[in-house]
Formats: C-alpha cells, sequence, structure tokens
C-alpha cells in the first residue's frame, strides 16, 4: 500500500534551512470603517504549531484568511512559502494556496456532494484519475477513521464527523502548511477531544507547520501536554511537567497581537486581559 499522504512531510523538511513558512510583517487589514488587525507581525517556521487565541470577533478568521492570500493586508508584509503574497498576481496565489490545506470555521462541507467527492474536491480540479482518487480519499479518511463514510452525504454525519471530513479533506493533498479555523467550535468536550486528538496526530506523526484558532482554552493545554503515540495508536500525557516545544500562542485582543509565546510564557503573562482570558 502506497503512504498517500505522505506521512513524513517532505515539503516541510524541504522548508527547514529557509526561514519561516509564514511571515508576517506589521500586517494591518480593515473592511470600511473597521479597522480589524493592526500591526501584526509574527511567524511560523517549519514543524512549528502556533495557535491563535482571542475573543469572538477580534479577527481570528481574518488572520488565517490573509495566510492563504483568501484576503489581502492593507499594509505590511506576508510571507508564505517565501513569497511575498501581498500583491502576487491572483493565478501565482493560487500556486501557493494549493500547498495550504484550509478547514474552514464550522467544517464548510458541501452538502450535495458525497463525503468522497467532498474530501476529494481539490483532486477532482486537478483532474486526478478517479481510482487514485479513491485510494487517497480512503487513506485521508483513515487518518480521521471515518472509512465508513466514503459513499455517505453531509446530512447523515454527526457535527464531530463533518469536523472530521473537513480535516481529511484538508490533508488530502499533503499540505505543507496546514489552517485549522475553530476546529472545535460548536463541539461538546468530548468529541472536541477527539478533533485535538486528530490534530496532535498529523502534528506528532508528520510535523506539518500549522496554525490552528481556537476559542477553546482547553484544546491550548491538551495540544501542549500531549503527543501522538504511535506504537499505541492514541494521544497520551506527556511526563509532567513536560510541554511540546513546537507548539507555543498568539493572543490577539483589540486587533493587537498581545501576545507571542510558550505555554509557560502564555500562564506567567503579567497582561491583564491574557490573564482575565486564562481564567
Ligand atoms: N469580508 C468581510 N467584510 C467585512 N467585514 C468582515 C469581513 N470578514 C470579517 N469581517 C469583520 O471582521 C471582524 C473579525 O471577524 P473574524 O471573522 O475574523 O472574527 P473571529 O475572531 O474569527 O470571530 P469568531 O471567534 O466569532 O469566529 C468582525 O467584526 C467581522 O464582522
Ligand atoms: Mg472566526
Amino acid at each position: 500500500m502506497t503512504d498517500v499522504l505522505h506521512l513524513t512531510s517532505q515539503g516541510a523538511t524541504a522548508l527547514a534551512d529557509e526561514g519561516p513558512v509564514l511571515s508576517f510583517d506589521n500586517v494591518s487589514v480593515g473592511f470600511g470603517e473597521l479597522q480589524v488587525l493592526e500591526d501584526i507581525s509574527f511567524a511560523v517556521g517549519p514543524g512549528e504549531t502556533r495557535v491563535v487565541l482571542g475573543p469572538a470577533g477580534v479577527g481570528k478568521s481574518v488572520l488565517l484568511k490573509l495566510a492563504n492570500g483568501l484576503l489581502r493586508p492593507d499594509k505590511g508584509s506576508i510571507t508564505l512559502f517565501g513569497e511575498e503574497i501581498s500583491h502576487i498576481r491572483e493565478e501565482a496565489l493560487f500556486a501557493l494556496r494549493t500547498r495550504t490545506g484550509m478547514v474552514f470555521q464550522e467544517g464548510a462541507l458541501f452538502d450535495s456532494l458525497s463525503v468522497r467527492d467532498n474530501v476529494a474536491y481539490q483532486l477532482i480540479q486537478e483532474l486526478v484519475p478517479d481510482e487514485e482518487i479513491d485510494a487517497r480519499v480512503r487513506e485521508a479518511l483513515r487518518f480521521v477513521e471515518l472509512e465508513q463514510t466514503f459513499d455517505m452525504f453531509p446530512s447523515s454525519l454527526s457535527g464531530g464527523m463533518k469536523r472530521r471530513v473537513a480535516i481529511a479533506r484538508a490533508l488530502i493533498h499533503n499540505p505543507d502548511l496546514l489552517l485549522y479555523d475553530s476546529p472545535t467550535g460548536g463541539l461538546d468536550p468530548v468529541t472536541s477531544t477527539t478533533i485535538i486528538e486528530l490534530i496532535v496526530k498529523k502534528r506528532d506523526v508528520s510535523r506539518t507547520p500549522s496554525l490552528m484558532v481556537t476559542h477553546r482554552l482547553q484544546d491550548a493545554f491538551t495540544m501542549c501536554t500531549h503527543r501522538f503515540d504511535a506504537r499505541a495508536g492514541r494521544m497520551t500525557p506527556l511526563p509532567k511537567g513536560e510541554t511540546d516545544p513546537n507548539t507555543t500562542f498568539l493572543m490577539l485582543n483589540e486587533g493587537r497581537l498581545i501576545f507571542d509565546g510558550s505555554i509557560d510564557e502564555l500562564v506567567a503573562c503579567p497582561d491583564p486581559f491574557v490573564q482575565e482570558f486564562l481564567e
């Protein structure tokens, strides 16, 4: 069986000496009168997972859409895979965007398409032969433990299953950067943990760089304090006091990036908003 998900992400490894996979430098964006993000700078390096925290409406989804060029900034510069994308032509951007995998907020599956066709969406656009599509979709569904849903339609899936299908769709072409927008939003705590387990599995199996938005502080802590144990086939806690060194945090408030650092630094951060958020 060929490993169609290329579980060791060669893309990410190849970038190891080439600086960040994604960087924002003094980025600002607004819509009409509304200033959403102001002077935001951060980077996602090879192998890094960056978790974005912040209150509703602060601009977390806008940040992810800027990251793969679905929105363009008013000021500043965004570099994706070494290319400045703020002003490049749509065709050039399209090629870069196909190297990212996006899990949209609420999953955003097409109700009229089967699970197979939802997951295959990008491969169908690329005119990949049907047989190869089937094999790759099955492999992606196996990764999210939903092989049995291949022929089903989204309307017959639970909220958590839909989210897993959305993750399979984002993984199908072995992206060099994963963007997860509130992957546990609207899910109960138990289902949320199963989603975080998948994200941790992807993180630890392939080290694909990721930018993940979450409303749930619990997600952030779980990601830092657990790893995927490939032999046991499940997520297990790290030894007490240890945290994943490649999972770090960004926090937005009122359009500004008010925190960028590790979980220990987050917990110790004196900023009153950070402390209130943690409580
Ligand atoms: N395309 C757009 N046109 C106009 N305003 C927009 C657009 N996209 C986002 N906004 C506004 O930008 C602000 C930030 O929106 P965004 O969706 O990024 O928030 P968020 O942090 O993701 O919130 P939530 O936690 O609820 O998902 C909101 O006030 C929103 O109304
Ligand atoms: Mg959002």
